[in-house]
Formats: C-alpha cells, sequence, structure tokens
C-alpha cells in the first residue's frame, strides 16, 4: 500500500516534469516508407562520386515526390558533395543515409535543407551514415551541414555530423520531432554550434556534443521540448538564447546534462527585448571544470541590445546538480543577473551543488527573486548585483568521470576524424533506444510515432512497452521491467 502511494507520487512528480505535448516522430512505420527506394546509384550517382548533390536531388525531385512512401538511399560509401540540395514537400518518406558524405564546395547556405516534411525518418541503419564538413578547410566561411525547416512528425538519428564550417545542425521551427542517437563532433571554436532547436513538441536524447559553441540550444520561438542524457564532451555547453525582441519560450525540460569542460553547465542568455521565458525545469545536471556554472545572464554582452526592457524570466527551476567550474575566484558559480526593469520570479534553486577547483565559490544575483543562493524572496523591483561568498556545501561531490571524457577540444586547422555513435550519454543511463545497428538495422521501430506494434507478446529489453499512442506489448521479457520516461515512452530497463 504505502509502496503503491510512493510509486504513484513519482510517476506523478514525473510526469509534471514531463514537457512534450503530444507524440513525437514519424506518423507510419518505416517499413511503410519502403514501398519504393530511391537510391541515389539509380539517379547519376555513384560510390566515390566528386559531388552526389546533383543525384540526391534527382532521386528526390523524381522520386521520393512522386512516391507516396519511399526511402531516398545514399549506401554505404564515400561522397563528395558540392552542390547543396533542398529537399521540399514530401510527406511519408525517409532519407536513408548510410554512407559519408565529404563536403567539398564553399559554398555559404546549407548542404542539405529538408523543407515542410511531414511523417519523415532521417537516420542511418548502420548508424555510422556522416556529414564530413572538413571546416577547418573554410573556417567560418563555408555551409552549414543540416537544416529541417517547417517540418512535422520527424525523426532525426543514428547519424554523425563532423566538422561543419558552421552550424552543425539546426531544427527550425518545427514540430513532432525526436531526436536521438547522434554524435556532432565541430572544432574547438565559436560559430560551431551542435544542435540549435525551435519550434515546438521536440523530444532531443542521447546526444553528444563537442565544439565550443552551443550543445543542445533552444532558440526562439519554442515550447514542449524536452531534452535528455546530452554529453557536452568538451563543448561551449546547452543554452536558451541568445533572445532579444518578441521572445515566446514555454514549457522546457533538460534533464540528465552532462557537461565535461566548455563554458556553462547551462546558461540562459538575453540582452535587452522583450517577451517571456516560462515554466523551465533544468533537472539532473552533472558538470565538470567549466567555466561558469549555473548562469542566467539578461546582460549577455556577444549578442548585441535589443529594444525593449527585458526578456521576463519566471518559474524557472533549477534541481539536483553537481559540479565544479574552473575558477571560482574569477566567475560566480551561481549567477541570475537579470534587469531591473525586468526582474526574475520564481526562481527556484534546490539541491544545487557547485564548487570550483580552486576552492572558491560566490553567488551573484541581482534583481532576481526566488528560493536559494542569493535570491531574494518574494517579488518585487529591481536591485544591483549582490555577490556572496560562501563555503563548499556538505552536500557537495565530485561528478563521476565518464570513460571517454575529452581532456581538450580539437584544433581548428586540422581534420577531425569521424566519431563512432556512443550508447551511454549520462553516467549510470542507458540510451533510450538502441543504436539502429544494434537492433537488426533498426528493423524494431523505436521512435513513439510508429503505428507498429501489436499488444500481444513481451517487449525485448530497451524496447518501448508503454506511452500515449502506443499500442504494442506492455510486459517485459523477464527480468526487464518497463520503466516510465515520459508520458510518451515507457522502456524495458
Ligand atoms: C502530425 O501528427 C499529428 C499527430 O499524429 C497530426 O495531428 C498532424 O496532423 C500531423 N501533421 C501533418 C502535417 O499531417
Ligand atoms: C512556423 O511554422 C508555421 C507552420 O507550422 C508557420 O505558420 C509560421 O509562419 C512559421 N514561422 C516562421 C517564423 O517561419
Ligand atoms: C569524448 O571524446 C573522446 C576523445 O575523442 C572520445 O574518446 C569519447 O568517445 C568521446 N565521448 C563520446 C561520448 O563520444
Amino acid at each position: 500500500m504505502f509502496l503503491t502511494i510512493a510509486l504513484l507520487c513519482v510517476l506523478n512528480a514525473l510526469a509534471a516534469f514531463a514537457q512534450l505535448s503530444g507524440s513525437v516522430g514519424p506518423t507510419t512505420s518505416r517499413a511503410s516508407k519502403q514501398a519504393t527506394i530511391c537510391s541515389v546509384l539509380s539517379y547519376g550517382g555513384s560510390v566515390g562520386s566528386s559531388d552526389i548533390g546533383p543525384a540526391i536531388q534527382s532521386a528526390f525531385n523524381n522520386c521520393v515526390l512522386t512516391n507516396k512512401g519511399s526511402t531516398l538511399y545514399i549506401p554505404p560509401g564515400n561522397y563528395n558533395m558540392a552542390t547543396w540540395v533542398t529537399l521540399k514537400g514530401a510527406t511519408q518518406w525517409a532519407l536513408q543515409l548510410d554512407g559519408i558524405i565529404t563536403r567539398t564546395a564553399t559554398t555559404g547556405g546549407h548542404m542539405i535543407v529538408v523543407q515542410n516534411a511531414n511523417d519523415f525518418e532521417m537516420w542511418s541503419s548502420t548508424s555510422a551514415g556522416a556529414i564530413q564538413g572538413n571546416g577547418y578547410q573554410c573556417r567560418n566561411a563555408g555551409p552549414r551541414l543540416l537544416r529541417i525547416i517547417t517540418s512535422e512528425n520527424f525523426s532525426l538519428h543514428d547519424l554523425i555530423f563532423v566538422d561543419s564550417p558552421e552550424f552543425h545542425v539546426i531544427i527550425d521551427n518545427s514540430s513532432n520531432g525526436e531526436l536521438y542517437n547522434l554524435a556532432i563532433r565541430g572544432a574547438d571554436i565559436g560559430g560551431s554550434d551542435g544542435i540549435d532547436l525551435s519550434g515546438s513538441n521536440v523530444w532531443v536524447h542521447d546526444v553528444e556534443v563537442t565544439n565550443r559553441d552551443e550543445c543542445v540550444t533552444i532558440k526562439n520561438p519554442s515550447s514542449n521540448h524536452q531534452i535528455e542524457r546530452i554529453w557536452c564532451n568538451q563543448s561551449g555547453g546547452s543554452a536558451i538564447g541568445s533572445l532579444g525582441s518578441g521572445t515566446t519560450i514555454e514549457n522546457i525540460l533538460y534533464r540528465n546534462i552532462y557537461t565535461n569542460g566548455g563554458d556553462q553547465m547551462f546558461m540562459i542568455k538575453t540582452n535587452g527585448g522583450d517577451g517571456y521565458v516560462r515554466n523551465v525545469v533544468l533537472d539532473q545536471f552533472l558538470g565538470l571544470g567549466t567555466a561558469y556554472g549555473l548562469d542566467i545572464d539578461e546582460f549577455w554582452s556577444s549578442a548585441s541590445t535589443a529594444p525593449g526592457n527585458g526578456v521576463v524570466l519566471s518559474d524557472i527551476t533549477f534541481s539536483n546538480w553537481n559540479g565544479y567550474i574552473t575558477d571560482g575566484s574569477r566567475r560566480s558559480a551561481y549567477r541570475v543577473l537579470c534587469p531591473s526593469a525586468a526582474p526574475c520570479t520564481d526562481i527556484t534553486i534546490s539541491d544545487v551543488y557547485l564548487w570550483a577547483e580552486n576552492n572558491a565559490g560566490t553567488y551573484a544575483c541581482e534583481s532576481a527573486y526566488g528560493s536559494g543562493a542569493c535570491l531574494q524572496s518574494g517579488s518585487g523591483s529591481g536591485y544591483s548585483q549582490v555577490t556572496t561568498s560562501y563555503t563548499k556545501p556538505a552536500a557537495y561531490v565530485s561528478p563521476t568521470a565518464l570513460s571517454g571524457n575529452l581532456a581538450s577540444g580539437f584544433a581548428t586547422n586540422s581534420p577531425i576524424p569521424i566519431p563512432t555513435i556512443p550508447t551511454t550519454f549520462y553516467p549510470g543511463l542507458p540510451q533510450i533506444s538502441p543504436l539502429a545497428k544494434n537492433s537488426g538495422g533498426g528493423a524494431t521501430p523505436t521512435s513513439t510515432g510508429s503505428s507498429s506494434g501489436s499488444t500481444s507478446g513481451t517487449a525485448a529489453q530497451y524496447a518501448q512497452c508503454g506511452g500515449i499512442g502506443y499500442t504494442g506489448p506492455t510486459t517485459c521479457a523477464s527480468p526487464y521491467t518497463c520503466t516510465y520516461t515520459n508520458d510518451y515512452y515507457s522502456q524495458c530497463i
């Protein structure tokens, strides 16, 4: 009885955290996208091609667009690419990249744009498909790798993005998406964003990023995103921002975010502007040797000041953090700096234990209200920055080092090798869906949007076993237990 009540409480607490607003991922099964295989090899492409771009565009125009239920297939092998493609307006299709595409031209824009896609899956069945940007040859003066624009009901998974001349992956104003099992490896320099995300109802999980800019970052406008099990392995760090005029961001959950080195454990960055960021939960973060820790900076000097009194931040919760910054004398591990004309309210800092390698700790608060650190209680008008020293929190423990943590980032002027996609992204937690290569080339549908499945039988280890819209087996094969992840996904672990 007590156990049942305790369990219900835990489930309720988790449900309150889940920020997705509906199912994510493609609405039909992978098999229903394989009625027609549109291989680039049938549309003028060849393995070893000096420019696979025209064959990709031709396979899309002449095969995908004319055959609902098709897969644009790029088989294993190496391809150069010098002509960028825009794949616009298809429904119920897949882009299966099992080969490696290497950028050769320096034209700006994006190597691959997917636009107005619906019921779409972009993936690699070998978990080894990659785009190599060789950004060291044209640093910040070439294309970005992938942009998905105003698309719906999609997934992006089991792919590797390396050394983009500029940003790696941009999800632009898209909804009902699932991004998972991705490795992104850029150079140790600004302008190398990992994933920039705007839109609504997108679930990002099990992603590793190395670079010196955004890890997995939310841009305006955004609502109902859930970001979890992220390994920022020598990355700039994750953030919301930078934000200016007309900001509308709400219902965001980040959880199980592991940041090794880099700029911050998490940052909300604005400079002037207006609008709001509200109902954000940042739960279970680990940080090792970042420059900043918990960082709300509404005077973000790297962005120019937008007109307005400032973006209003409210109902932001930081809970269950552990980590250390490098230099607590130079920087405050806890910073909540808000504009006097738009104070922050309902900020909660709870069970957040941050320390510094040089054993110095300060909090900095300005025009910020709530509980924890140096926040003032209640609400009120703006106040000047107050910096307070603190001693090492009794509950602080040095976070676990994951094997494979990078000691430093990658050089900006030499090639970056293509990594493999890891299977763990946060200490002690398995990945939510197995790599496609470990599940029979992804024969088992892993996304919650899949319509296949049957209620009889048992679900295997790591398989889905519950969630809104799920119709497959809800009992796990022994000895696994059906474990709640969010309202849309439970898994046998
Ligand atoms: C995406 O899926 C949702 C839920 O299944 C559905 O309501 C919506 O119409 C789909 N979007 C499009 C463009 O079909
Ligand atoms: C975002 O997408 C919606 C359709 O989903 C569209 O109506 C709107 O104009 C788009 N906004 C921008 C800024 O592209
Ligand atoms: C982090 O980088 C190191 C060094 O390249 C690598 O060995 C390790 O696998 C990376 N971690 C992940 C999760 O890829």
